[in-house]
């Protein structure tokens, strides 16, 4: 079956909770792909969708140059789904009235379903949690409209025209305050869109496959592999099309933690049998880094050197066409969102330069997929969960975690103390639950005692934090006993450490990383 023959169109409002739109049909098996308000009725009607849901958004519908739809997006005998500001948009166009509210309604209410046919279809008459933020609110309905549920605040929270198969809902049944919103969604897609559930990891793999194979045809593919999830699913992926075709290159930076080169190439050369080339350039690197403390010089140094080394090995492959990276759904959205395009090329593997250079195409096998789906087609095609479940590390690694200057004394010293780290955390069961936990190492040395010596040596931060995406976070309140044993491990077994504390710090203000 085709996994992309039915598919549910999401116009983007500007909302904050778009993607979780997305995710949810796409967790209903239905492939579903988001596009900004104003691409147009002729994309739309190519698009073919066979359902839509506008989203919801910042402004009121009675701004000055508020986003917008052509109201013969109700005329296409599509089936439509707005989501608060889309439901006040669809009522708006459709000849209801909206009314402007100062106060905004934000948090939890109690909806009482008045019709529990196809939208509410399954969850009983009683009353149903929600999570409203919304200012506007429908007033009047348009012709053909009715009201199929309400609130305590509001007697319009959810409305339908039976025979244009519009609806429009005051909540928001993406985000996980709307317990059962998982439903809602999927009562649309399926008992009102007529989808069936086809997008599924196992199909999407088969058309990845095929995708490729069509592409790259005979010719030859390289792809660079950090250790993280997206670069080595993506390879797989591409190994799994063309096999010994695909060259991956592994740099090792002299940054990388502990063990983490022989792993990354033990998983995909011994389990996989992917072509991997494997390239020491830590001393080239830590050359580089010699005498610099500044963190962005760092990264500059490091980003600039990257690309030159992995210039270098690519330029070795014969006949290489093409270039294979690890690009996310997010990454496409952004830079299609009307909010403004943003460069769709990671910026720490900085290849634009590269792809000119050596006239390379891009193959994106990920390009459709969240972060979440990404781990799932690892998991189908047997990816371990050390790779798959790996918390972020950043393209700079551990020469941002070591403050001031970065050696090759100072990374040994960092690269012990992180492996404690992260080997106790493990070792709790902790490491899966945080979004990440690590050590760093201070530029200054203090008094300590060990036997009857006194020492002068470094000291190192613990850093846990828990977080979404990496934008916020919270630091961890670890158990006292994991931050003791972390503390006298990497004290009595890392030489050059006398002493270890925690961060207390959330972000914003600080960051997660020292640097
Ligand atoms: P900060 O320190 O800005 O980090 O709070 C937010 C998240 O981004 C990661 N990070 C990076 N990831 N290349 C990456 O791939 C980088 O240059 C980089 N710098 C920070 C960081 O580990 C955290 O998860």
């Amino acid at each position: 079956m085709d996994i992309h023959a039915q598919k549910i169109l999401i116009l983007d409002f500007g909302s904050q909770y778009t993607q979780l739109i997305a995710r949810r049909v796409r967790e209903a098996k239905v492939y579903s792909e988001i596009h900004p308000f104003n691409c147009g009725m002729d994309f739309i009607k190519a698009f073919n969708p066979k359902g839509i849901i506008l989203s919801g958004g910042p402004s009121s519908v009675y701004d000055k140059g508020a986003p917008t739809v052509h109201k013969s997006i109700f005329d296409l005998d599509i089936p439509i789904l707005g989501i608060c500001y889309g439901m006040q948009l669809t009522a708006k166009l459709l000849g209801g009235k909206v009314e402007k509210s100062k106060k905004r309604e934000y948090g939890g209410a109690d909806l009482i379903i008045g019709n529990a046919g196809d939208l509410f279809f399954g969850l009983g008459m009683g009353g149903l949690k929600v999570w409203m933020s919304h200012g506007d609110k429908v007033e009047v309905l348009p012709p053909g409209f009715k009201t199929i549920a309400r609130s305590a605040n509001s007697d319009i929270c959810a409305i339908k025209d039976d025979t244009r198969k519009i609806y429009g809902v005051q909540f928001h049944p993406e985000v996980v305050h709307t317990p059962k919103g998982g439903r809602i969604l999927k009562n649309f897609v399926f008992r009102i869109c007529g989808c069936e559930p086809a997008w599924t990891m196992k199909s999407f793999i088969e058309t990845a496959i095929s995708d490729i194979q069509a592409k790259a045809g005979a010719d030859k593919v390289v792809c660079g592999i950090s250790g993280g999830v997206d670069s080595a699913v993506a390879a797989l992926l591409v190994h799994k099309a063309i096999g010994k075709n695909l060259t991956c290159i592994f740099v090792d930076n002299g940054v990388l933690r502990k063990g983490e080169a022989d792993k990354v190439e033990a998983t995909l050369k011994k389990s996989f049998h992917m072509n991997i080339r494997r390239i020491d350039a830590s001393k080239r690197f830590l050359g580089k880094l010699k005498g610099i403390e500044d963190p962005e010089k760092k990264r500059k140094i490091i980003g600039g050197e990257f690309v030159r080394v992995f210039e270098e090995e690519a330029g070795k492959i014969k006949n290489v066409k093409f270039l294979a990276q690890g690009t996310l759904y997010p990454d496409v959205i952004e830079s299609v969102s009307f909010k403004g395009p943003s460069a769709t090329i990671k910026s720490h593997h900085n290849v634009g330069g590269l792809l000119k250079k050596m006239k390379l195409k891009l193959v994106e096998p990920l390009r459709e997929l969240f972060k979440d789906e990404v781990r799932a087609l690892g998991r189908e095609m047997g990816m371990p969960d050390e790779i798959i479940d790996r918390q972020p590390f950043p393209g700079p690694g551990l020469a941002i975690r070591i403050i001031g200057e970065v050696n090759a004394k100072r990374c040994d010293i960092l690269r012990e103390a992180d492996a404690i780290v992260l080997e106790e955390i493990k070792k709790a069961g902790l490491y899966k639950k945080m979004w990440q936990s690590f050590a760093v190492l201070l530029p200054i040395k203090t008094v300590g005692v060990m036997g009857d010596e006194r020492t002068y040596e470094n000291t190192v931060a613990l850093r846990a934090v828990d977080s979404v995406d990496g934008m916020t976070a919270d630091w961890v309140k670890l158990p006292y006993e994991v931050m003791e044993s972390i503390s006298r491990r990497v004290i009595n077994e890392v030489r050059g450490v006398n002493r270890v504390v925690y961060d207390i710090s959330s972000k914003p203000p600080s960051t997660i990383e020292w640097e």
